[in-house]
């Protein structure tokens, strides 16, 4: 497979690229740095000693730094952990942090060049799919506080993103499956043709060694550069018009997130969010907006995919008081993006508590 690249055009430009064996494209990146710092989920230690390797070839200076494995990662006290590693180590504004991992590491690793020194460079090496089309690109970074998920952080694009997907072949199939949400949520709110792959061919979908993954990898990453290349800040998302920028790719995120909260992270953000993507979609169904049909086709593609689709019932206060965290972290009225088609996203501002119960009633079952 050659690999492919996907350009992005935020704060600054960069490149995305997806294939198999993408490190020697690494060195290009690191121009001008004496010391590189490689900030690793536990699960790494031998890409990330790879790359080490391969970066200590070219003469730089290497730093190896292990993180706790996923959410535990994104603490205040793991940040200066790694800070104080690159203060020993001399960092200067022209060294570089790789980071090489999930989405917890891509964020706290990009937190951590961010703000040290006020921001160096940062290369994400996702080895998720999760952090392939959603955490690695884009820009966000943030820790976890007693105040909430993602509360602290910053926007800091990195200058380059290596989607190595040979590394999916090692992932749990479970965290396969749930990456498949955050591209499927694309396919709902974009990219059409995505879904209609993943129809033909679910397991084709799953399969890290296979040729349809890396396009839908591909496709996912386009739209999601398409979208921070023209709100790279979510201003959409404060603002009290119906039109979305960024706010697009938290389709179906409002209830997932709530549900993590009630679930206190337990589950995984991907299955979370495609119970979210079935709620919104049934409120955009009885809000007037998308058709039954579309609703049923929510929940054959993710059930293709053997995402759940449902959800207990009994917890409608405490999802209903989670989403309202949601809305104070936005300083706005209770906002979801919905569906007008499969495609056709719009932003729903203040809808009736009988309307979000309503949905509720009709996505959970015991
Ligand atoms: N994960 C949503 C975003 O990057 O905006």
């Amino acid at each position: 497979m050659t690999p492919t690249t996907v350009h992005v055009s935020a704060e600054v430009e960069y490149d995305v690229v997806i294939g198999p064996d993408l490190l020697p494209s690494l060195n290009s990146m690191l121009t001008g740095a004496d010391r590189v710092a490689i900030i690793h989920a536990p699960t790494q230690r031998t890409r990330a000693h790879d790359i080490s390797i391969l970066v200590g070839d070219c003469g730089m200076q290497v730093t190896e730094i292990e993180l706790p494995d996923a959410e535990d990662a994104k603490s205040s006290s793991v940040a200066e952990m790694c800070w104080g590693i690159l203060g020993n180590a001399a960092f200067t504004r022209n060294d570089v942090v790789i980071s090489v991992g999930g989405g917890a590491t891509t964020d706290v690793a990009g937190f951590v060049a961010a703000t040290w020194l006020r921001g160096i460079r940062v290369i994400h090496v996702p080895t998720t799919l999760l952090g392939m089309v959603d955490a690695a690109v884009g820009g966000k970074t943030g820790i976890n506080t007693a105040a909430g998920k993602n509360l602290v952080g910053s926007f800091h694009s990195p200058v380059g993103v290596l989607c190595d997907v040979t590394s999916l072949g090692t992932l749990p199939r479970a965290d396969l499956v749930a990456g498949m949400a955050e591209v499927v949520k694309v396919g709902f709110a974009r990219d059409t043709s995505i879904l209609d792959d993943v129809r033909k061919s679910p397991e084709g979908a799953l399969d890290p060694h296979g040729q349809l993954l890396p396009d839908l990898i591909r496709r996912a990453v386009q739209v999601k550069a398409d979208v921070v290349s023209d709100d790279f800040r979510e201003t959409s998302a404060t603002s009290e018009s119906r039109k979305l920028g960024r706010e697009v790719l938290n389709y179906g995120h409002t209830f997932g997130h709530a549900i993590e909260r009630t679930e206190s992270y337990r589950w995984r953000h991907g299955d979370a969010v495609a119970v979210g993507m079935v709620y919104v979609a049934e409120l955009s169904h009885l809000t007037g907006h998308l058709s039954a049909a579309g609703v049923a086709e929510h929940r054959e593609i993710l059930g293709l995919l053997g995402l759940p689709t449902t959800y207990e019932p009994g917890h409608w206060d405490a999802l209903l008081s989670a989403m309202s965290v949601d809305k104070k972290a936005r300083g706005s009225l209770l906002r979801f993006v919905i569906l007008e088609s499969i495609g056709s996203p719009v932003a729903l501002q203040g809808p009736s508590v009988e309307a979000m119960r309503t949905a509720y009633d009709r996505i959970s079952v015991s």
